[in-house]
């Protein structure tokens, strides 16, 4: 399976992808682009040394949105992936490559959604947020992307418990650390291997009980 991962910044979801495909717990897949809005993005150095194609296009080096949108989409559709991998994008994601790639665009949201997601909610703002409402418990999850923000259906999610000295920033590294890295490259190789599909707007997962479950 041909993935495109898309970035804006650190890269450290990107390289657990790439390290899952190195290590094996990633099966039958290559990431074969590596895409960023940001040119300063980090993730462009990690794909620069794991010798993955890489290609840097940003809003601001177009006249018009609807420019920038249509350079996405054809940098997407000349990279023909199999799977479109959110790693940390923080571009909205134009209506017409949701269209064109449906059904196989994937998010990582750094909380259990349908908490402290949807417009707005990105980056250190989600951890800041949960500790505000004082949650006990927040996490990590993938989902497909749908036309809307963070709604799409739910493929894995991963929780972590919330400390009592964390601060935005504690908790949003032991949630990568913990969550993200996980159940990123699994529902990868998951999709990799046909075992996940979209029954009536949910995700249905082979064996999920017995060998999904049991590896979170
Ligand atoms: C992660 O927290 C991810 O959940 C969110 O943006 C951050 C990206 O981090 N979508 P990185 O670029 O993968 O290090």
């Amino acid at each position: 399976m041909k993935i495109a991962v898309l970035v804006s910044g650190g890269g450290t979801n990107l390289q657990a992808i790439i390290d899952g495909i190195n290590n094996g717990t990633i099966t039958n897949t290559e990431i074969c682009l590596v895409y960023s809005n940001n040119p300063g993005a980090y993730a462009l150095e990690r794909a620069k040394k794991a010798g993955i194609p890489s290609v840097c296009k940003s809003p601001k080096d177009y006249e018009t949105r609807a420019e920038f949108n249509e350079a996405l989409l054809q940098t997407l559709v000349e990279a023909d992936p199999d799977l479109v991998v959110l790693a940390g994008c923080l571009v909205v994601i134009p209506e017409s490559v949701v269209k064109r790639f449906q059904g196989r665009i994937i998010n990582i949201h750094p909380s259990l959604i349908p908490s402290f997601c949807g417009t707005g909610y990105y980056g250190l703002k989600v951890h800041e947020k949960a500790l505000e409402r004082g949650v006990r418990v927040s996490g990590a999850t993938v989902h497909f992307v749908d036309e809307g923000t963070d709604t799409g259906p739910i493929i894995l999610q991963k929780p972590v418990m919330i400390r009592d000295d964390d601060t935005a920033k504690s908790l949003q590294q032991r949630i990568m650390e913990q969550a993200e890295w996980k159940i990123l490259p699994m529902a990868i190789d998951l999709i990799a291997n046909g075992r996940v599909k979209i029954v009536d707007g949910h995700v249905v997962i082979d064996d999920y009980d017995d060998k999904v479950l049991s590896e979170l």
